[in-house]
């Protein structure tokens, strides 16, 4: 692959909201004097929707929606810079100093109930890179993976494929550093400009990612943690990632006595959060969702039973955690059912986002996905509406852009805190009091439940109750 000046190469496997933005991070780390430290090529698998993302980017187009003026701003930097391409192509790890792994490892629900990764796919990623790396190349492992991955898949395939090409063992640089980055607003910020935990297979391979992930990340004011082994830095992403999970979890139930007994947990919670050591307590809401807070919470149980042979540990909290957060849209539309009587026949629901969260038009895993299911199984029409969403991929159907009328609607149901909706005049566009209202992810403002509230409309709430 082509570039206009030779500088080493990053090779990032895996496109996707990680990949794609730690993809545009290296191009756009510089020396001191403003250039580039490193030629970047994005890898995809040659199928629809790997080729699409690489001849987006040849194209000088970012291959995903972000409403991210720093993420655009980078793109467009590095497609000036011309350091950044992509290809389905495997044989340019063979040209790389450094690759980046970051593809995705899916949990799978198991017959008898239990749960395992998706190795197979993972293993056969490993192996293209193996293929064709030269010895000596830092391979950084950023996929979330169960604990103990690096040590007992990662480093045994690299080993194997290396030895058949009759490399020493331990020739290549294997670590791992977990991505946080979290698409939305801050999404190029939540990668340049935010704390990393690393590792390394050896120490030679921690000091390699840690001079690779000083380039990129702005480390003076977001200083490194290296751990001292590999399957340390894997337990502590799936630790940070299964303690969201349970903190969820918890206040669910006690939002629910909430709305039992006339109190506004949103009230209490903020109480609470004064004090410094309580300032992370979550919320209720609708759901939770996302590729990562619905599977990594699996992952230790995984790691324990697949990789360390330990059979015997319950990891009962973190099953709870979601178990219960599963449940949570379904106590939504158990509420709006309620609220039309009992009885979902017949009925058209407006549903207010699809997304998992605000301000990111990612429907993977979302929350919306098992209420608009359950209720049309239920007999009820779900209309769809999400400012970031025009296609819901998983549902296959188109989504409203704008915000629809009225006309027809028994229900409406505020599901993701979009600023769109916290800008609507409620009382003018409701004007009746003939259909019911749900704000089950306390996306209203207090203005607007206070409109609502004078104006004697029908609404209820997830987490507060109305006395
Ligand atoms: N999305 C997030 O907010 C987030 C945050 C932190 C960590 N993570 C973790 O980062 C990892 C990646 O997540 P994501 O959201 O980017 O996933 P994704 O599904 O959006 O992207 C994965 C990409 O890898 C590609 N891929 C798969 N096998 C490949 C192969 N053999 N060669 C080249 N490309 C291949 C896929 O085609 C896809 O484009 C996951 O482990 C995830 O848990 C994600």
């Amino acid at each position: 692959m082509d570039f206009q000046k030779n500088r080493p190469i990053v090779c990032v496997q895996g496109l996707g909201f990680v990949g794609m933005a730690m993809a545009i991070a290296v191009a756009d780390a510089k020396n001191k004097s403003g250039e580039p430290f490193y030629n970047v090529i994005g890898v995809d698998l040659p199928n629809e929707v790997g080729l699409d993302k690489i001849n987006s980017i040849n194209n000088g187009e970012l291959p995903l929606v972000s409403n991210d003026e720093d993420l655009l701003a980078a793109f467009n930097r590095v497609m000036a810079q011309g350091n950044l391409k992509a290809t389905s192509d495997p044989k340019v790890y063979g040209s790389a100093s450094i690759v980046v792994v970051d593809i995705h490892l899916d949990v799978i629900e198991l017959e008898d109930g239990t749960h395992s990764a998706s190795f197979g796919g993972f293993r056969k990623a490993l192996q293209t890179v193996g293929e064709e790396v030269q010895p000596g190349t830092l391979i950084l492992v950023e996929t979330t993976v169960p604990p103990g991955t690096c040590e007992k898949v990662v480093v045994p395939e690299f080993n194997a494929a290396m030895a058949a090409r009759g490399y020493d063992e331990d020739s290549l640089l294997i670590a791992h550093s977990y991505e946080r980055v979290m698409p939305g607003k801050e999404y190029y910020k939540s990668i340049v400009k935010f704390w990393r935990v690393y590792s390394g297979a050896t120490d030679a391979a921690a000091e390699a990612a840690e001079a690779f992930l000083s380039k990129v990340i702005d480390v003076q004011n977001f200083p490194l943690t290296r751990l001292h082994s590999t399957t340390a830095s894997e337990t502590a992403k799936v630790l940070e990632n299964s303690y969201r999970a349970a903190n969820i979890a918890l206040i669910q139930e006690w939002g629910a006595f909430a709305e039992a007994v006339g109190v506004d947990l949103f009230q209490v919670l903020d109480a609470i959060r004064v004090r410094p050591t309580h300032n992370n307590i979550r919320q209720p809401g609708f759901g939770v969702g996302g590729y990562c807070l619905t599977k990594d919470p699996h992952f230790v149980d995984i790691g324990a039973r697949e990789l360390f042979d330990i059979p015997d540990m319950d990891f009962s909290f973190c099953k709870l955690a979601m178990a219960a957060n599963k449940k949570m849209p379904l106590t939504a539309l158990h509420k709006v059912k309620k609220q039309l009587g009992g009885n979902l026949t017949g009925k058209t629901i407006l549903l207010l986002g699809v997304s998992y969260r605000q301000d990111v038009g990612d429907t993977r895993y979302s929350p919306s996905e098992p209420f608009v299911v359950t209720a049309e199984n239920e007999g009820a029409t779900v209309i769809c509406h999400d400012p970031l969403v025009d296609f819901w991929e998983e549902l296959e159907r188109p989504v409203f852009m704008d915000i629809p009328s009225l006309k027809g609607i028994d229900a409406v149901v505020f599901a993701v805190q979009h600023k769109e909706y916290q800008e609507l005049d409620i009382v003018e566009w409701v004007k009746t009091n003939d259909l019911v209202l749900l704000d089950a992810n306390n996306v209203l403002t207090q203005n607007q439940v206070f409109e609502i509230a004078k104006h004697d409309l029908n609404i209820e709430f997830i987490g507060k109750g109305i006395k």
